[in-house]
């Protein structure tokens, strides 16, 4: 199976389209999934195409090909000498299990270690996000959720499915006749999942999904109803709000809907954790937030960057004139402008690397300036110790396209007191 992965990078300060043609290979993620969790069961799924990975990594001077007995002698080689020396090991001893589709970066993995989740397997497509996850986990996630070939590693025996699945139409028949008509869309394969392990005698407890505000009104509400339909078809029931991170702990005015969904057998109920008011100052439901405080985008700056990040006179004045354009035309779009003492900024989206018009930071001397990739992360919660990627380019769309990990991990902590 081939795949391309198109993308852009910045070299020399220039961009580039790059167009990866890359053979769909799940076996470094089996590998680096077998050596994270062979001291449980989990590994046992993993262990037949790690072998096969260690086979082609393998110099075997003896035959051309390489014994499978060789492989698996040094496969347990490298289980020996393996250290799990990354930023965001697996909790010790975990206290309950979870898996991360969509993954990114790894925004839900992080929530979910720090609750002390263990996550035992993971799938993103786009190689520059397997990087920085790799860079930050230890572990490669496996490829396309929709093929065979990938589900076919999901362990069963998991309590939380996560993901911020992309939001896609549905068919019109889909309220009628339930998952079947999802098909062709990410949530088909969130569905299909939870039915496999439904059919294996291994329910999955609790489904925790993330998706942009918009999935509310979608197709006239019909997209949610839909989601509603098939999770009540499969036996959850499910509960959603629309939340901004800006009430949990980082200034950034990001409004997302979220979704929990559980087993209608357990016989639970669930509420969302709110945040802090608007104002950043009443607590309107303090016992779920005694992690919460409230920021200010002053908190998220660094001291000193560099003079790269300043945009320039060119660009400054192409910003001038198109929010004059938008405002004679009446409506408020543009790009806008924040300080140390503004409250909160807007939703940093997958574009910033463009031109960084929906946040830019006033400078005393000389044109606003973009925020700088670490800036980013810290809009979005990552701390300090999260490896950036590289490229300045991939860096933003990650943090762009990630989950705020502050509202995932009061919301995961709600999950595992009221539903695990
Ligand atoms: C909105 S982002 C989720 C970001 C993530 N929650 C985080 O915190 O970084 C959605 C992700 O789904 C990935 N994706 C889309 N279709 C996919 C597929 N068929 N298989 C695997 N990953 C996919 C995209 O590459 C993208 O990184």
């Amino acid at each position: 199976m081939i795949k391309e992965t198109i993308s852009i990078e910045e070299i020399n300060g220039e961009l580039f389209n790059i167009k990866l043609i890359e053979p769909e290979n799940n076996a470094p993620a089996a590998y680096t999934h077998y050596l994270h969790s062979i001291d449980n069961h989990y590994s046992e799924i993993f262990r037949d195409d790690a072998i096969e990975y260690v086979k082609t990594v393998l110099e075997y001077t003896q035959k051309d090909e390489i014994p499978h007995l060789v492989a698996e002698e040094a496969l347990q080689y490298l289980l020996f000498n393996y250290q799990n020396d990354v930023p965001f090991p697996a909790p010790q001893n975990p206290e309950f299990q979870f898996i991360d589709l969509f993954a990114g970066i790894g925004g839900f993995r992080i929530a979910g270690q720090d609750n002390l989740g263990e996550c035992v397997f993971s799938s993103e497509w786009d190689i520059h996000a397997k990087a920085t996850y790799f860079a930050n986990f230890g572990k490669i996630p496996f490829g396309d959720i929709t093929k065979e070939e990938t589900k076919r590693n999901i362990p069963f025996g998991f309590d939380v499915l996560c993901g911020g699945f992309p939001c896609q139409p549905f068919s019109n028949a889909g309220l009628r006749k339930g998952f079947e008509d999802t098909r062709g869309t990410l949530f088909f394969d969130v569905a299909d999942i939870l039915d496999r392990n439904i059919q294996n005698g291994t329910p999955v407890k609790v489904v925790f999904l993330e998706n942009v505000k918009g999935l509310k009104n979608h197709d006239k509400g019909r997209t949610l109803k839909t989601i509603d339909k098939v999770l009540d078809d499969l036996g959850y029931e499910m509960k959603y709000e629309v939340l901004s991170s800006k009430n949990f702990g980082v200034p950034q005015n990001r409004e997302r809907i979220f979704i929990v969904a559980y087993l209608k057998t357990e016989n639970r109920n669930f509420t969302f954790p709110l945040g802090l008011d608007s104002h950043d100052k009443a607590i309107f439901d303090k016992e779920k937030l005694s992690n919460v405080k409230s920021t200010k985008v002053g908190d998220i700056l660094e001291i000193n960057t560099d003079s790269k990040y300043t945009i320039s006179d060119k660009l400054y004045a192409g910003h001038i004139r198109r929010k004059k354009e938008h405002l004679e035309k009446g409506n408020g779009f543009g790009f806008s402008l924040f300080d140390e003492n503004s409250q909160y900024t807007n939703t940093i989206s997958a574009r910033y690397y463009k031109d960084g018009s929906e946040i830019l930071i006033v400078q005393k001397d000389g044109n606003p300036r973009k925020l700088t990739p670490r800036e980013a992360a810290n809009l979005q919660g990552y701390d300090e110790k999260f490896v950036i990627h590289k490229s300045n380019v991939q860096a933003y769309k990650q943090f762009g396209n990630s989950v705020s990990i502050p509202v995932i991990r009061t919301i995961f902590n709600e999950i595992k007191k009221q539903l695990l």
